[in-house]
């Protein structure tokens, strides 16, 4: 996996990252450090991403995806980081920050449900649209994390996968649109990860069978052989793969009375105190 994404990325010289701070975020932070002693890492979350062995090379700006103010701000600071650590390379943008929330709508709240438009739908638009230009003059990537839930209505996480819905389908547009300007757009969709995601969404623990899901590490890796082979889309792992696949073929009613089925199972009160 080294040599070739090794490969790609040998002019990539700057990476931002949404959510550097967690769960998928912070394992894609971990294996870019140890591919190359020479990119610069800048992250965007509230809260600092912390990585001992990449200290010198990673800036955290504090920004919260869910308020403009605090994101344009975030986004200038960003700006000036990248000229100040310009050497005419390849800027890579990650926006991996989101989060979900299960229960009947409006539960757990309409700002909850509305912040999650923000942070999921919003944030990579204002982020990506932000650094348009300095994407497109770099000739650059943009890699955007989505989900399974991208492929079909998922009742109880409504609103969450109709954000990921979004995602996806915006990211293989914005993909065709912008390789004429040389820039790489990758959509990544990944099942149930063992992250913090669950606790976020409302879960004590995640309901996740033992080793049915994957692990953060597993899925980076996955994101970075699929960037490094110059793909737009990729699903994580076979059996997301064939699910994904099924859920194309069957009509969206049926698809979605089957979604419902399997998430009325979560049931939310099982997996708390
Ligand atoms: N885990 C799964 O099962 C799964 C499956 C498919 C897709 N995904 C997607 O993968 C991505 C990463 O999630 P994860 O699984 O790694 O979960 P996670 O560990 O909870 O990480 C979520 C990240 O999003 C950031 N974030 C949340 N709210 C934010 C806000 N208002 N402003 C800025 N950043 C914010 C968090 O940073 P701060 O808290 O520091 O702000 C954190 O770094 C998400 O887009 C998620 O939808 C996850």
């Amino acid at each position: 996996m080294k040599k070739s994404v090794s490969n790609i990325l040998l002019s990539v010289d700057r990476i931002v990252i949404t959510g550097g701070s967690s769960g998928i975020g912070a394992a894609l932070l971990q294996q870019l450090g140890t591919l190359s002693p020479d990119f610069k890492f800048c992250n965007l979350s509230r809260s600092s991403a912390e990585n001992s062995s990449l200290s010198d090379r990673l800036i955290s700006i504090p920004c919260d995806l869910s308020d403009e103010e605090s994101s344009q701000r975030a986004l200038e600071e960003c700006r000036e980081w990248l000229k100040r650590e310009d050497r005419g390379g390849k800027i890579l943008l990650i926006n991996n920050s989101g989060f979900g929330g299960y229960g009947v709508f409006p539960a757990p709240s309409t700002e909850r449900n509305l912040s999650m438009i923000d942070v999921n739908v919003a944030g990579p638009l204002r982020v990506t649209g932000f650094l348009a230009e300095e994407l497109k003059k770099s000739k650059g990537a943009v890699i955007n994390i989505a989900s399974t839930a991208s492929f079909q209505p998922t009742p109880y996480l409504s609103t969450y996968g109709a954000t990921k819905a979004f995602l996806m389908h915006w990211s293989l547009g914005l993909a065709q649109e912008w390789k004429a300007d040389g820039v790489q757009v990758l959509c990544v969709c990944p099942g149930p990860t063992e992250t913090a995601f669950f606790k976020e969404a409302g879960f004590k623990d995640a309901p996740l069978k033992k080793g049915s899901g994957q692990t953060a590490d597993e899925v980076a890796e996955i994101t970075l052989k699929a960037f490094s082979k110059g793909k737009s889309l990729v699903t994580c792992g076979v059996a997301n793969k064939i699910v994904a696949a099924a859920a194309g073929k069957l009509p969206k009613t049926w698809v979605t009375w089957i979604a419902a089925t399997i998430m009325r199972r979560l049931r939310l009160e099982r997996y708390q105190d």
